[in-house]
């Protein structure tokens, strides 16, 4: 997809070279004085959320979308209200869009996310762009320019890099298992470190992973043809040590356990959470923010064959824990307790990771928020911040002893799934925190979140959901250690 230049402007919002200038109207309020005064007026433009109206003003065009009420708008209202008017004016064939930004805390930058990801498409794989029906309305929008009274370049510049990482890491998610492999991941993840001086690039293999002790993960990738990739991304940027860990398991047949066929294709989305840690670091380390972050990102696929791991096998993870095995489905907290004690080894102080890991997390909480699981009160509540403040809202979930108990082995310290399928995501949260070792840590289960979320900017597939919450989180903590 080609980029999509992105400038601040201040000065006159009428006084620009776009084609096509969109003005929002919030609800029960008028255009201002002038030619467009008419169109408030007379209703056909309104400030109902969503609502669009077109108009031309001498060569130009303008969109007028509904904004709602002024008291109830925020930044993700004006992501909501920036995707429906690029998707007309995309529509409308316009190539430059001018917006003239409402004032408010964050909006001119959620303007700018709005519009990227809303114009996001994935059609690589299409013969001829006709195939679909969006085809003669392609998205031929090449400049976008924010107008503010208010200082936002630096604003307006920050959103187009996360929006274009969170772009990246929704192309991750949806190129296909076949092509994007564990390698495939780890050599997208050594581009960024050769982008970023600060950021350095490691990846081990099968070889190395089985050396070092990590029988989790191991016994999961043993199954497949296609080799394993511990990848590892190390930014230095001063300040206090994070960890970041993404699952990516690059297709969850299930194993020995294996899934039904209806909707398995969707497990190619599986490698959801060590995407969104791959691209996330392109941005914070593109964006300087003074801290160090450790990010790990185990990737295999999870395969029946003759050489799969078997329910009742027992492994010894890299802690030491030894591990049944009792579903093979439950692939994503083998590789994470290695990925996570992994971090915690290399010194990480404060940890994150995003995982598709439980169907009970969709049951709870649908595509709307992710479920967080956290072991320390003040760094869940930092991790909740950032994730409402970029729209990727979070949901803390509970932790308890006696699901803590269910994670007891029968002949193994641990077993990774319990007969009983109760609260099987908290199940899945207690089974991790095992490894961990005590640090204040977050499990975000993105498993409703990663595609289908239907916001107006991300529509039913791959959403890119986690890269601006870890780049928010990151800018916290820099900000709270200054
Ligand atoms: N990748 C799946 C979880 C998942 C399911 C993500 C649906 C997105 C949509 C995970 O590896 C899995 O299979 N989890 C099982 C665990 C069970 C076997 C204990 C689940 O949640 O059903
Ligand atoms: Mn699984
Ligand atoms: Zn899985």
């Amino acid at each position: 997809m080609p980029q999509i230049a992105v400038s601040a402007r201040r000065g006159a919002p009428d006084e620009t070279s776009a084609d096509t200038r969109v003005i929002g109207l919030f609800e029960g309020e008028s255009l201002p004085e002038g030619p467009l005064r008419a169109l408030s007026d007379s209703g056909e433009a309104s400030g109902k959320p969503r609502k669009l109206a077109v108009t031309h003003e001498d060569s130009r065009r303008v969109i007028v979308v509904g904004l709602g009420k002024r008291d109830e708008f925020d930044s993700e209202k004006a992501r909501v209200a920036a995707a429906v008017a690029a998707g007309r004016a995309r529509d409308l064939s316009a190539r430059s869009l001018s917006w003239e930004a409402p004032a408010g805390e964050g909006v001119a930058g959620a303007l700018v996310e709005g519009t990227l990801l809303a114009l996001y498409k994935f059609d690589r794989f299409k013969s001829s762009p006709g195939d679909d029906e969006e085809a003669d309305s392609d998205g031929g929008i090449e400049s976008l320019e924010v107008v503010s009274e208010a200082e936002v370049a630096g604003a307006v510049e920050r959103a187009s890099l996360t929006a274009v990482a969170q772009n990246a890491a929704r192309d991750l998610q949806n190129l296909p298992s076949n092509v994007a492999t564990p390698s495939f991941l780890a050599s997208r993840a050594e581009e960024l470190a050769q982008e970023h001086p600060a950021l350095s690039f490691e990846a081990l293999g099968p070889d190395e992973i089985r050396e070092r002790g990590m029988g989790a993960f191991m016994a999961v990738a043993q199954g497949s043809d296609t080799e394993p990739r511990l990848i590892v991304l190390r930014y230095e940027g001063g300040g206090p040590h994070l960890g970041y860990v993404g699952k990516a398991v690059t297709f969850d047949t299930g194993g020995i356990s294996i899934k039904p066929a209806a909707k398995m294709h969707e497990m190619k989305f599986d490698m959801s959470g060590g995407a969104a840690v791959i691209e996330a670091m392109g941005a914070v380390a593109a964006l300087e923010i003074p801290v160090r972050i450790t990010a790990v990102v185990p990737s295999t696929e999870n395969m029946p064959s003759g050489h799969s791991m078997k329910p009742g096998d027992i492994v010894t993870a890299l802690n030491g824990k030894t591990i049944e095995i009792n579903n093979t489905d439950a692939e994503g907290r083998l590789i994470l307790a290695d990925a996570l004690a992994y971090a915690v080894s290399e010194g990480a102080e404060r940890l994150v990771d995003l995982a598709t890991l439980t169907g009970a997390i969709v049951v709870a909480l649908g595509s709307t928020f992710a479920g967080l699981f956290s072991n320390d009160d003040d760094w869940c509540r930092e991790g909740e911040a950032a994730a409402s403040a970029t729209g990727e809202l979070g949901w803390r979930m509970p932790l308890h002893p006696e699901f803590l108990e269910l994670t007891k082995g029968q002949y193994a310290d641990l077993t990774n799934a319990s007969e009983q399928r109760k609260a099987s995501s908290s199940y899945a949260a207690e089974f991790l925190r095992q490894f961990v070792e005590d640090k204040p840590w977050v499990h975000v289960d993105i498993a409703g979140t990663a595609w289908g979320q239907g916001r107006p900017y991300n529509g039913s597939g791959a959403s890119g959901f986690g890269v601006r919450m870890l780049v928010e989180l990151a800018q916290r903590v820099a900000d709270a250690a200054r």
